[in-house]
């Protein structure tokens, strides 16, 4: 009989906790659609109280997404609850997940509470939550580092008071899957209340132990597994969920337990959120990496050739790998055009339709073949995108670059009030050139912090793609630009970045948690 696990996904919190990483309210819709379609039991959607964003982003989700439930986290205090609140309530089954740090060091240096201080707290808030909650998640934050006697006491304590789940995190990646495994069993050995909950294993790969802990936790009695998909998130990330769900599925006969997952969605998400947030996947990454299904030396492609498990034991199919294959060309209509892009699961309105398919018919007139990714992309791009804010447009750009001369830049934008500016600087490259002159023309103070560039696919009329991390007023936001030439796609994510920031700046202000 196996046990069913359910999946914790904290991609738009935790993950959205990666330096540099700044998703704005259409990309978190985006990412959280396509987490109920890879049928996550539970989005942890956001923190309301930690800014406007974040309060409209969680509302948002949680007013759409009807097949996951939607989870918000708030520190252990009643104005967090209540903005948490009023982000959730319209959910279909609304969660909070409530933190308090247990560990001495915690206690001590950040929170400056006593243990009986934390455990009050821990009581009061949960006792409140519950009071607008039907589920209510308490964290024991930076557990694995905690004293296991006074974890017991306080989970047990919590549990009276009312949570419904009780995580136990390794907040710093400290752990090792025996010393996690054995925390787990010994609350539940120690916690004379504990069958009245669920328990939850949230582990940081600090270490790059993060999936084996998360692992030994379900072996110790765990029923969730917190993560993020590729493993995004603060310093070295958190577990990865894709990596979790395949290693039980693969080895179902160690591990007697399932997920609700739908495993051929993992790639899709995986490339959702690696294109969303410009942190791309490595190569080499287990179970979603580009390489992970290529063999590359001749003895493994002959026994692959002779029986395929001789050295893949994972099928590409499995998880939503599909060859790159060739699709819609220059004579596609609507038609098939639609049919496409239901095909690569987006759901686009009659307007976003018209804009899709404009953009792969300018794209047939450079490239010859337009692939999946080709399509993906432009889709993501349309569906993350809004009208609504008036926003800075590449009219047209020229660099002129020659080993002999001084690389130089001309380039005419559209401002957001409407005007056509140009104007014409040299830089030291052909991207400084024009991001200086880019630059000139924006009113918004810009420093360009990283700069990527890469291909979709391969091939020499593969399309570029750009991303950059650009200070924009002080804050740090990251833009993506997309095109069949370098220097084009290098400038519309310059702009990308600044649109972005205006759209940011028209819904909401990021205010700054300092007491977290
Ligand atoms: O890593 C951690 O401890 C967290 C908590 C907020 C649950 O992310
Ligand atoms: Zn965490």
């Amino acid at each position: 009989m196996m046990t069913q696990i359910k999946i914790f996904d904290t991609t738009l919190r935790d993950g959205e906790q990666s330096p540099g990483v700044n998703l704005n309210q259409l990309e978190k819709l985006e990412i959280a659609r396509q987490l109920e379609r890879l049928r996550v039991d539970r989005i942890e959607a956001g923190f309301p109280a930690s800014s406007k964003g974040d309060f409209e982003a969680v509302k948002a989700i949680a007013e759409t997404i009807k097949d996951s439930s939607i989870i918000g986290l708030s520190r252990a205090v009643q104005s967090d609850i209540d903005t948490a609140w009023d982000a959730l309530r319209n959910a279909e089954e609304p969660c909070l997940h409530l933190f308090l740090a247990t560990s001495p060091i915690h206690m001590k240096y950040k929170l400056k509470m006593t243990p009986d201080e934390v455990i009050e707290t821990s009581v009061n808030m949960v006792k409140y939550a519950k009071r607008k909650f039907s589920i209510v998640e308490w964290s024991a934050e930076d557990a694995s580092r905690s004293d296991w006697d006074f974890l017991a006491k306080i989970i047990r304590e919590v549990i009276d008071a009312g949570a419904n789940v009780i995580n136990l995190p390794d907040t710093v990646g400290y752990t090792t899957p025996e010393e996690y495994g054995k925390m787990f069993r010994y609350i539940r050995e120690h916690v004379p209340n504990i069958d009245r909950v669920a328990l939850s294993c949230h582990c940081h790969d600090d270490l790059g132990m993060a999936v084996a802990n998360s692992l030994a936790a379900i072996e110790n009695g765990v029923t969730q597994v917190e993560g993020t998909i590729n493993g995004i998130g603060e310093r070295a990330g958190n577990a990865a969920l894709e990596e979790v769900a395949i290693a039980l599925k693969i080895r179902s006969d160690f591990y007697p337990y399932e997920t609700n997952l739908k495993l051929d969605e993992l790639k899709r998400t995986s490339d959702l959120v690696a294109k969303l947030t410009g942190m791309s996947v490595q190569a080499n990454k287990a179970v979603i990496g580009r390489n992970a299904y290529a063999h590359e030396s001749g003895i493994h492609q002959d026994g692959v050739l002779k029986n395929a498990e001789t050295y893949e034991i994972i099928t590409p199919e499995l998880v939503g790998v599909h060859s790159n294959a060739l699709i819609l060309g220059k004579h596609s209509g609507r038609h098939a055009f639609k049919e496409k892009v239901i095909e690569l699961g987006f759901t686009l309105s009659e307007e976003k339709l018209n804009q899709a398919f404009q953009q792969f018919k300018q794209m047939t007139d450079h490239k010859k073949e337009v692939t999946d990714d080709d399509l993906f992309t432009i889709l993501m791009e349309i569906q993350t995108n809004t009208s609504a804010i008036k926003k800075y447009q590449l009219e047209m750009f020229q660099v002129q670059y020659g080993s002999a001369n001084i690389p130089t830049a001309t380039v005419s934008l559209k401002t957001p009030d409407d005007h056509v500016v140009q104007t014409a600087c040299t830089g030291n490259g052909s991207v400084e050139a024009l991001y200086k002159t880019i630059a000139a023309l924006i009113i918004e103070e810009t420093n360009l912090l990283d700069y990527q560039i890469s291909s979709i696919g391969g091939g020499k009329d593969a399309l570029a793609e750009s991303y950059v991390k650009v200070k924009v007023n002080g804050e740090m936001i990251n833009g993506r630009g997309t095109a069949a030439d370098v220097l084009e796609a290098s400038a519309h994510a310059y702009i990308n970045a600044v649109n972005k920031y205006l759209i940011q700046q028209n819904t909401v202000r990021k205010e700054v948690i300092t007491s977290k």
